[in-house]
């Protein structure tokens, strides 16, 4: 039997519904591993960034050892928030502005008023409340799950699936870059429809004039991500990864002739996307915070040399920063639809976007719920 042309997929409700956004805060977001910060962003002990993991606030900070903490941002007196700021720094503790409990960079309560007369209040036992953490690719990465799920498995894995084995990104020394840009966008529309807007490329020739013409392959409409270890080619007369088809700065040393002129997209479920590009890396870090909103945080990393040698990383960083507003403005266009009776049940992939379909089968999966 031949594979149907078309397939469904998942019907609006997905998109709009509140109590979905809620199971997908606690299946999907708080349960997995969720790249939260640059780790060069704490660059300091005492550095903090609060960040929105599902439902839940979480700092993330850098300890006395140099290593990366995630505390939920919750003070265990009577849970006031601890950290108001987006990003900061304290010198040697967190000290809640309520009724001034003090936690040290480890979480452990240190400080409180009258605590040497209340011998009950254990320590370590009403410190903040730990999340696990991994650093890699230059981010630390959350798991708020008491146990869990395996980092290589879950994260390495797709980085394998995609390109057939790790070496092929770590080629590109990613934690050794720079944020060379930063541009946080805040889309009105639900995380789904950006995953699934990058996993296609079937609106390339639609919506990207720039990138086509950097990957004139684009155009044909089939996403590079379909094929194991595939990258898509330059165009002949294209000198580098801009806007412009300028050259773009330096190659990065480890990139090699077989990956050079090329193009790698890597999916991270749930909330990630890396771009590879032989003198940059883009990454992509998605904050869902409501069914129809999701921030999308977006960083353009080059050799440190690059980023403060002064070279004009314009060119380089306008090409995606377009693609950026051409795909969210897609997403964006795409949400409202999620709730007409049009939708009810969903709308079709066509063959070129039948890869989708497992994304939509993986998130029915874990949300338990009939599609
Ligand atoms: S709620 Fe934080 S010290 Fe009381
Ligand atoms: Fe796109």
């Amino acid at each position: 039997m031949s594979a149907p042309s078309l397939l469904a997929t998942l019907p609006g409700r997905f998109y709009t519904d509140p109590e979905v956004f809620a199971l997908e805060q606690r299946r999907v977001f708080e349960s997995m591993w969720f790249c939260a910060v640059r780790a060069a962003d704490l660059a300091r002990p005492g550095a903090f960034r609060t960040v929105q993991v599902g439902g839940e606030s979480v700092i993330v900070s850098r300890a006395k050892d140099g290593s990366a903490r995630a505390f939920l941002n919750v003070c265990r007196h009577r849970g006031a928030r601890l950290c108001e700021e987006e990003a900061g720094e304290v010198r040697r503790a967190f000290q809640c502005v309520y009724h001034a409990w003090t936690y040290d960079l480890d979480g452990k309560l240190v400080a409180a008023p009258n605590l040497t007369k209340m011998p009950d209040v254990d320590r370590v036992e009403y410190g903040l409340v730990r999340a696990h953490v991994r650093e890699w690719l230059g981010y630390v990465w959350v798991c708020l799950a008491d146990e869990p799920p395996s980092f290589e498995q879950d994260v390495l894995g797709a980085v394998v699936t995609r390109l057939g084995d790790l070496s092929a990104i770590e080629n590109y020394g990613v934690e050794a870059l720079e944020v060379g840009r930063r541009i946080t966008y805040d889309v009105k529309a639900n995380w789904k429809l950006i995953v699934e807007n990058f996993m296609e490329c079937y609106h390339c020739a639609t919506i990207h004039p720039e990138l086509t013409e950097v990957l004139p392959e684009f155009a044909d409409g089939y996403a590079a991500q379909y094929f194991v270890g595939h990258g898509a080619a330059f165009g002949q007369d294209v000198q580098g990864f801009t806007v412009d088809g300028s050259p773009g700065v330096d190659r990065i040393p480890g990139v090699g002739a077989e990956q050079d002129r090329r193009y790698y997209a890597i999916t991270i479920r749930p909330q990630v996307f890396v771009n590879l590009v032989p003198d940059h890396a883009i990454v992509h870090r998605m904050y869902p915070l409501a069914a129809d909103r999701t921030v999308v945080e977006c960083d353009w990393l080059f050799l440190p040399e690059a980023v403060g040698g002064g070279r004009d990383l314009g060119p380089s960083v306008e090409l995606f920063h377009r693609v950026n507003a051409q795909d969210f403005a897609a997403c964006e266009r795409c949400q409202p639809a999620m709730a007409s009776r049009a939708y009810a049940r969903g709308g079709v992939l066509v063959p070129s976007e039948h890869h989708i379909a497992q994304f939509h089968e993986w998130v029915a999966d874990r949300l338990g719920l009939p599609r």
